[in-house]
C-alpha cells in the first residue's frame, strides 16, 4: 500500500490479516491533501490521518510498527530522549520503528556553517536542528530500542534533490504563480544548496530500523537484508 508523505505513520493489526494505518502530521495542508487522497483511493476503512502532535498520541494503543519520516529534524537534540521514549511507549513488545532523517556529518554540529543554517532557520524550517547519526543510535538505545539496521542514503538524497530542482525550474512559471517570486527563489536555492551539501558529505540522510525487544529476545525481523530490495 502507498503511504503518502506525512510525518509519522503508526501501524496496528486489526484481526489476523487486516492492518490499519494511522498517519500523523501537524501541518494543515498535508493533512487535507492526504485525507483527500485516502477518500479518492477508497482507503477510508484502512487509513486514518490525525492532525496532531506526535507527543499527544495516547500510549495505550500499542502499535506494531512506527515510521517517522523527515520529522526528527524538528525534534532537536534537547528533546531526542523524549522523542524515542514516546516511540517506545507507543510500540508493542516486538514492534519495529523506522527513523528516517537528515543528520549532520560533523558529530558536534547542529547545522551547516557560512550562514546556511540561519537561512534555513529564517526562511525554510524554523526550529529545526540536525544531530549526528551516532546521537540517533545512542539515544534510541538509551530509550530501550535495539538498532537492527542503519543505512546512509546521502548520495541518493543528493540525486533526488537535483531532480526536484530541475522539475521546479521546468515549472518555474507555474510555481511563481502559486507561491510568488520570493518563495520560488527560497526553495530553489534551498534545494540546490542542500543537494550540493549532500553531494559534498556535509549532511547525511539515515534510515535507522530499531526494535523493541520481547524479554530481551530479538524482535520479529528478517534474518537477511535481501527483503529491502525485493521488487526492484
Ligand atoms: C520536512 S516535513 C516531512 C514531511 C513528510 N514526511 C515528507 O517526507 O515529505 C516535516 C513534517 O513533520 C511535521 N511535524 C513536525 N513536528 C511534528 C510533531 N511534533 N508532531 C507531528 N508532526 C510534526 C510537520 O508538520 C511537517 O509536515
Amino acid at each position: 500500500m502507498d503511504i503518502e508523505p506525512v510525518a509519522m505513520v503508526l501501524r496496528s493489526h486489526v484481526g489476523s490479516t487486516r492492518v490499519t494505518w494511522v498517519c500523523l502530521d501537524e501541518d494543515h495542508e498535508q493533512f487535507a491533501w492526504v485525507n483527500r487522497l485516502i477518500v479518492e483511493r477508497g482507503l477510508s476503512s484502512l487509513v486514518e490521518v490525525r492532525k496532531m502532535d506526535y507527543r499527544d498520541v495516547p500510549e495505550h494503543s500499542g502499535y506494531d510498527k512506527i515510521a517517522s519520516v523527515g520529522m526528527v529534524e524538528h525534534v532537536g537534540r534537547a528533546n531526542l530522549t523524549a522523542y524515542f521514549d514516546k516511540i517506545v511507549a507507543l510500540l508493542k513488545p516486538g514492534g519495529l520503528a523506522l527513523n528516517h532523517g537528515i543528520t549532520s556529518a560533523a558529530p558536534e554540529a547542529s547545522g551547516l556553517g557560512s550562514g546556511i543554517a540561519e537561512f534555513i532557520e529564517d526562511y525554510v524550517f524554523p526550529g529545526g536542528e540536525l544531530v549526528h547519526a551516532s546521537d540517533v543510535l545512542r539515544t534510541a538505545a538509551g530509550s530501550g530500542l535495539e538498532c537492527l539496521d542503519a543505512e546512509n542514503l546521502r548520495p541518493h538524497y543528493g540525486t533526488t534533490l537535483w531532480h526536484w530542482v530541475t522539475r521546479l525550474e521546468e515549472h518555474a512559471d507555474e510555481a511563481r504563480r502559486l507561491i510568488g517570486e520570493q518563495k520560488y527563489r527560497i526553495w530553489r536555492i534551498y534545494m540546490a544548496g542542500s543537494a550540493y551539501a549532500f553531494d559534498h558529505g556535509w549532511m547525511e540522510l539515515w534510515q535507522v530500523l530499531a526494535g523493541k525487544s520481547i524479554d530481551g529476545s530479538q524482535p520479529n525481523y528478517p534474518f537477511k537484508r535481501d527483503y529491502i530490495y525485493r521488487g526492484e
